[in-house]
């Protein structure tokens, strides 16, 4: 058994990633159906119900969407809401599983009028394939080529009209041709503490677990955000519920499990401490570039940019400077350190 300090990026109780114990049965039970169920995300919402109303009007499919943010913010339940507010179909892969062009005609040519097509990780598309989206999310068409060299010839097969909706943690990463054909572009945000809460109480009921609004902000508190930790943490917490309390999920009993998991009170756990370890010891507090603080610590610097990042700007602990990454006079006090610094010149500072 491995020690929670020794748990790979995969495995640690926080990631918002997918992991294997978030069975598909799980989280396909707690997803909400329509966008009066989802909590959270109103800006983006209200757009949606706004341009589907719209298209249904029209009986046109809804133009092409992108959702881009952190991971485990619900981008997958959301292009199935779309399709079920829609009264369409919806076809799921992701841009590592469409290998060859073939793959990507095979699911185009087999949706239905209005469909949504739902590709996962949009940026990892390889060049060939990107260029043959292009012609389907534009004219509705691919251009099949047929034979080689001064015979070839070029063959437009019509498309059933359709909506790509796209998904990226990066949306820095797409090429400007893919973005330009997003009609819309919208960004998820981590969720509030309230927002976490209501999250978990409506899983709770979902599942038959009691649990009370006390234990459910301890709970939500520790999620970093993210719905996805916020409903694996609620299976944790019952477990410890079950066998060390009365079965019921309150404040002690969360608090006391999430303590056991090595979560702290915000949320973080032993990568997040030794980043911000790093920065304060070892940089003084920073400016640190991004991959010299990845490598000092033994991680990838786009798990430190995609998962840490983002959660520990919102709590206002880093800072990106021109020069690098700050720890914040915040992060120094939960991390009982004393700061003496100057506080840096920052780029983006959130306070939540
Ligand atoms: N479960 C996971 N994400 C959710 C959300 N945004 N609203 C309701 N339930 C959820």
């Amino acid at each position: 058994m491995l020690e929670t300090s020794e748990m790979s990026f995969e495995e640690r109780m926080v990631s918002p990633q997918k992991t294997e114990n978030d069975t598909d049965d799980f989280e396909v039970t707690l997803r909400p159906k329509s966008l009066s169920e989802y909590i959270g995300q109103d800006k983006v919402k209200e757009n949606l119900s706004i341009f589907i109303e719209a298209a249904k009007k029209r009986g046109e499919p809804l133009d092409h969407v992108l959702l881009y943010g952190p991971p485990g913010l619900g981008k997958t339940t959301l292009s199935a809401i779309i399709a079920h507010e829609m009264g369409v179909n919806i076809r799921i892969t992701s841009g590592p599983a469409i290998e060859k062009p073939g793959d990507l005609a095979a699911l185009l040519t087999n949706l239905s009028e209005n469909d949504v097509l739902f590709i996962d990780e949009i940026h990892r598309l390889s060049r060939q394939i990107e260029e043959v989206l292009y012609p389907a999310l534009e004219d509705y068409a691919l251009d099949i080529i047929i034979g080689k060299g001064p015979s070839a010839r070029s063959l437009r097969i019509d498309l059933p009209k359709f909506t790509l909706v796209g998904a990226t943690t990066r949306a820095g990463q797409l090429t400007s041709p893919l973005r330009d054909r997003f009609g819309m572009m919208m960004r998820l945000e981590l969720y509030s503490v309230e927002q976490l809460t209501d999250i978990i109480m409506r899983s709770a009921v979902i599942l038959g677990i009691a649990c009370d609004r006390g234990g459910a902000i301890e709970i939500a508190r520790r999620s970093r955000g993210t719905p996805r930790i916020a409903n694996r943490f609620l299976k944790r917490v019952r477990d410890f519920a079950d066998v060390i309390g009365d079965g019921k999920i309150n404040k002690d009993i969360s608090k006391i499990a999430l303590d056991r998991l090595e979560v702290d009170s915000l949320g973080l756990d032993n990568m997040d401490k030794r980043m911000l370890n790093m920065i304060i010891k070892g940089y003084g507090g920073g400016p640190v570039g991004l991959e010299t603080l990845a490598s000092a610590i033994g991680e990838e610097a786009v798990t430190l940019e995609d998962v840490c990042e983002p959660y520990l700007m919102q709590l206002g602990f880093i800072s990106r400077t021109p020069r690098g990454r700050c720890a914040t006079p915040l992060a120094y006090k939960h991390m009982g350190y004393e700061f003496k610094g100057e506080v840096p010149d920052t780029e983006q500072l959130t306070f939540n």
